[in-house]
């Protein structure tokens, strides 16, 4: 079983001997039937059963959630979608490429690639130009269906909100791991220095595939600060951190609101980023995961999966 679905199970496992509900795991932990109290409940996955199949469904399709939000008015990160070309029955005849270049041009900055339905930052590029483009669309189009395009933006803060039934149960910020510049020592040296032991397998591998040697290589001028993912993903190592109360986290849970109410989803993690002193929807998980967290914070993570289930046996 994966260390994150062992959280997931134990969770609902606590939850279950706590309430004397029986519960039997099949799978390796993806399928769990739960009885009790007359009712009988099926989880999979991450997922726990409380979702509507459409609303799970446009939740795991990043440019369908883009689509769905941006028609509600809820400020959102686009996402454009491109079809694999082994779906040519379904792809417009004049194929993606020129679309996808001449998204490239609109964005001197970049652009983010993805696959449309992926999770967990895996395949997720930056690219600037029309070979890292390229490389980029073929390594996602090589294990997915589909892909989404949205242009590069300067994050300057993701905060996930994991919502039940419009209420906030967990409101946290994913801090990016970071070097400080000493003007002595190589980016690389900074970061194997000075990231503890147990982050480094977490981040090392990402920096290897992001950063070219010559800037790995190069001295950090003193006092500058350096992130060492572009990525938020806890995956990449970045940590998670409760926000405390304050505007910042008034307005993330009520862009969540919206978004989930647009959606139609009742228990999600939504992601919400900031960019230019505004905050927009980055995209809506309608499983959720909480491992990292779970290291931290237990109890709330105990308390979000046990709030979820009262909706069933409560
Ligand atoms: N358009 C974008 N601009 C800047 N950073 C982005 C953009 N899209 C994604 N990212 C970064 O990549 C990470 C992963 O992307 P995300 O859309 O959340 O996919 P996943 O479902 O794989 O986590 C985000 O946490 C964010 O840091
Ligand atoms: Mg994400």
């Amino acid at each position: 079983m994966l260390n994150s679905q062992r959280i997931f199970v134990e969770a609902i496992r606590r939850y279950c001997a706590d309430h004397h509900i029986t519960v039997e795991v099949r799978a390796d932990g993806w399928l769990i039937v739960m009885r009790g109290g007359g009712k009988r409940h099926c989880a999979f996955g991450y997922d726990l059963g409380l979702n509507s199949a459409v609303a799970h469904r446009i939740a795991n399709d990043k440019s369908a959630t883009a689509d769905v939000l941006a028609m509600a008015d809820v400020p959102c990160v686009p996402h454009v979608l491109f079809l694999n070309p082994e779906l040519n029955a379904y792809v417009p005849s004049r194929g993606s490429w020129g679309a996808m270049l001449a998204l490239l041009q609109q964005h001197p900055q970049g652009v983010v690639v993805k696959p449309n339905e992926g999770t967990s930052g895996k395949s997720v590029f930056l690219v600037s130009s029309a070979p890292a483009l390229e490389l980029a669309v073929n390594k996602i189009f090589a294990a997915h269906a589909s892909l989404a395009m949205s242009p590069f933006l300067a994050i300057e803060h993701e905060v996930r909100v994991v919502l039940l039934d419009g209420t906030p149960l967990v409101v946290y910020g994913k801090d990016r791991p970071t070097v400080l510049g000493d003007g002595e020592h190589s980016l690389l040296e900074l970061a194997l220095t000075t990231l503890p032991a147990d982050r480094r397998s977490a981040v090392l591998p990402g920096l290897f595939a992001d950063v070219e040697k010559a800037v790995l290589d190069a001295i950090v001028p003193a006092g500058e600060r350096r992130v060492l993912n572009w990525r938020h993903n806890l995956e990449f190592g970045a940590r998670p951190r409760l926000v405390e109360q304050g505007e910042d986290r008034d307005i993330c849970i009520a862009l969540a609101q919206r978004a989930a109410e647009a959606i139609g989803i009742r228990f999600a993690s939504i992601d919400v980023v900031r960019v230019d002193r505004g905050w927009q929807i980055l995209e809506v998980n309608s499983g959720v995961m909480m491992e990292a967290l779970s290291k931290l914070h237990p109890e709330l993570v105990q308390a979000a999966y046990g709030a979820a289930l009262d909706k069933v046996f409560g």
